[in-house]
């Protein structure tokens, strides 16, 4: 056997030219792997004794792609276009034989070889527009060439992998195995000396003469992605990069892609979401509980409330295969709460992501109760009743009844003080909140909030258990509203100041909207519901808020709230009705209404939020910066191409911002605007919120 290089070796086996890959944990496209597979397929092929070179890697996966964290470093060793060459260009069959994930640059390497193997399992995608870029080593020249137009846009715009079986019907790879190294070999014995001309995918045309001849695919496919990819940069590259397929010729193609990938890979962008990709593994490491904490398994979930948010909470776990004792006050409750989960589930028989069985299946998971004596043998119990510290407490005292020696006992809490909830058991250390957010079976993020005595075990086994349930999870300490909501509020509060002292709702959410945000405060409000936590009986028209509730404008729901709202589409429109109302409102508050510009409006939105992000940190209640960006992207929309709140703050200059917030308090005389000793503190030490990560 042959070392190349340390990750890569070569070795002549039967005739057949192995060369082994290992590169852990993805086996990404390192400078090792890419100097080791050129100097030994450029080896292979002079060797007489070998007559196909197999290309396998060690471990759970192909390679997953180019190695993130060598983008804006100085190139070095050999580039990843040499290695393509050497393969494509190899006089015996090369071939690829995979597992995992073949990602990015590694399913562009896969495309050199002149055939691909892969297990049942196998995942094959371009992802690299969740990285703000485009496939840089001749993946949009060579997909579209392969699967055709409009399935290689697919594959590129939206990212998602695609499975083996669709893989293997759309010429991606020549054969599925069941044993990755027994099926390559026998695969490279069929291939090998057979003497005919090799397949190179480059030279492919069959689908692009077909795409010539629909002169409308790619308006009709930029409309059809316009919403979704709103302020991205990297979808209409790729579009770019496709359309040149059928213009310019297979070498012209790979030049422009290069131009194209060069400029995004330098964009602010692209570097926020290289960040943000870092920034949702980073999360999962909790520096006082190593990744061999003992954890516990959970095979049974008790959900107590069937509405909105037990449903949906109770679907992540049946989706899994994990039964759920459900429990409800009463008969017709729980009906509903479980129909509605039914009807959730079916819409995914629509779009062909399960069939009616696997909801079947899943509906039989449950164990629809109105007894909360009938938790005792789960695992985790998750409490999801109104969000009243009193009702919380109640609930808890009877779990700690209840609940086996060994469950975990989770509040579903958006707020509440989770130590309080703990103390009215004896085991607060298996007590913690499961901050889902709503609709719980769709939005990815969990705050887990760690309360002052839970366990490692337990926080180790519910960060774990997150992720199995596809959710991503972020550690938040007690505080009210918690990571989310706490930077929420502050914005909130600021942005019903704004239109009480000059500017109108609809302003207000067109700045937030423009910025990238998918909904501002008052759209976002509106869709909430204007009556949470709205009481008819003591209200006294002390609020704009107030006033609309008193007036029947409680949101979408009732077709009207700061907006008036289309029944059929649901499109908002302004209502003059409640401009009179806020202006009126100021004037009886005695307020000289004055002008904001836009740039204001923004700045008044978003340096709260940073300051209260600054503020959560030097509280200990967020363990780094990247945690807010990510409870902020998942939860609430934050656009990824600015990376979250605190990566944008250090895009816009620490001292920037901190010299805004002061110049807000001195005009506003108001303390709301007051520093956090954290911000001055980064500033004066010259500082960026990244270097506490
Ligand atoms: N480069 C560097 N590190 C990578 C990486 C990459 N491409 N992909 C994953 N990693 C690291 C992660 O940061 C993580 O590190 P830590 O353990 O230190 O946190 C580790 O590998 C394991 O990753 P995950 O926790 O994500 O593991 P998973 O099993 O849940 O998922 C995966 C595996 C599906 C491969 C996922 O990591 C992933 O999607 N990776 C990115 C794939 C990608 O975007 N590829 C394209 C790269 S850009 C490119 O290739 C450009 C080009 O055109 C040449």
């Amino acid at each position: 056997m042959a070392v190349i290089t340390d990750m890569v070796d070569l070795n002549i086996q039967d005739g057949i030219a192995v060369l082994k890959i290992k590169n852990p944990p993805v086996n990404a496209l390192s400078k090792g792997v890419r100097d080791g597979l050129y100097e030994g397929v450029k080896q292979a092929n002079a060797d007489d004794s070998a007559k196909a070179i197999l290309i396998i890697c060690v471990g759970r996966t192909y390679i997953a792609g180019a190695d993130i964290k060598e983008f804006g470093r100085p190139p070095q060793g050999t580039s990843l276009f040499d290695v393509h060459k050497e393969m494509e260009n190899a006089s015996k069959p090369v071939i690829s034989t995979i597992q995992g994930t073949a990602l990015g640059g590694g399913l562009e390497t896969a495309l050199c070889s002149h055939y691909r193997v892969a297990v049942t399992s196998a995942k094959f995608g371009l992802p690299e527009v969740h990285l703000g870029i485009l496939p840089g080593a001749g993946g949009t020249q060579r997909l579209p060439r392969v699967v055709g137009v409009e399935k290689a846009l697919n594959m590129m715009v939206g990212g998602k992998p695609v499975n083996a079986k669709f893989a293997l019907e759309n010429g991606l790879i020549d054969e599925i195995v069941d044993d990755l190294f027994e099926g390559g070999m026998a695969f490279a014995k069929k291939v090998a000396g057979k003497g005919e001309v090799l397949p190179k995918v480059r030279d492919y045309d069959e689908h692009l003469v077909v795409a010539k001849a629909d002169t409308e695919l790619f308006d009709r496919y930029r409309k059809k992605i316009a919403r979704k990819t709103r302020g991205f940069d990297a979808p209409e590259a790729i579009i770019q990069c496709v359309e040149d397929t059928l213009r310019l010729s297979f070498d012209e193609g790979i030049k422009a892609e290069r131009n194209r990938f060069m400029k995004l890979v330098k964009s602010q962008k692209s570097e926020a979401q290289r960040y943000y990709f870092f920034a949702e593994r980073l999360a999962n490491k909790i520096p006082d509980v190593p990744k061999d904490t003992p954890t516990i398994p959970v095979n049974s979930l008790g959900m107590i409330g069937a509405g909105t948010m037990g449903g949906g909470i109770s679907m992540n776990f049946v989706s899994q295969g994990i039964p759920v004792v459900i429990v409800e006050h009463e008969q017709e409750a729980l009906d509903r709460g479980l129909a509605v989960v039914r009807s959730n589930f079916m819409r995914g028989v629509k779009r062909g992501r399960v069939t009616e069985e696997q909801v079947d299946q899943m509906m039989s998971l449950y164990k629809p109760s109105l007894n909360l004596e009938d938790l005792a043998d789960c695992d985790m119990i998750i409490e999801a009743v109104f969000e009243l510290m009193d009702i919380k407490k109640e609930v808890f005292t009877k779990l700690d009844g209840i609940a086996k020696e060994g469950a975990i006992l989770a509040t579903n809490s958006s707020a509440l003080d989770v130590d309080e909830i703990a103390s009215v058991t004896k085991r607060p250390e298996w007590v913690l909140g499961t901050h889902f957010f709503s609709p719980a079976n769709i939005m990815r993020l969990l705050e887990v909030v760690r309360a002052e005595k839970t366990s490692k075990t337990i926080l180790a086994t519910v960060m774990g258990l997150s992720k199995k349930i596809g959710k991503v999870p972020v550690v938040s300490g007690v505080c009210p509203g918690f990571i989310g909501n706490r930077i929420l509020f502050k914005r909130g509060e600021q942005a019903n100041k704004l239109i009480l002292e000059g500017t109108m709702p609809w302003n207000v959410d067109d700045v937030v909207y423009d910025f990238g945000l998918p909904m501002g405060p008052f759209a976002m409000a509106d869709l909430a519901g204007l009556d949470v936590g709205w009481d008819p009986r003591i209200s006294k028209s002390q609020t704009i808020r107030d006033v609309l509730c008193e007036n029947g404008r409680r949101g979408q729901k009732t077709g009207k709230g700061y907006y008036n709202y289309d029944p059929e589409t649901r499109a908002k429109t302004p209502d003059e009705g409640v401009k009179e109302l806020i202006l009126e409102f100021s004037e009886k508050m005695g307020i000289t209404r004055r002008e904001f510009s836009k740039e204001e409006i923004l700045q008044r939105c978003i340096y709260p939020m940073i300051n209260e992000g600054a503020r959560i940190l030097e509280e200990g209640m967020s363990q780094r910066p990247s945690d807010i960006d990510v409870v902020w992207v998942n939860g609430y929309g934050w656009p990824t191409y600015r990376g979250g709140p605190m990566f944008y703050a250090d895009t816009v200059g620490l001292e920037n911002v901190l010299a805004k917030l002061k110049e807000f308090q001195e005009k506003d005389q108001d303390d709301f605007w007051q520093p956090s000793a954290m911000l001055e503190k980064l500033v004066s030490d010259g500082k960026n919120f990244r270097d506490l990560n």
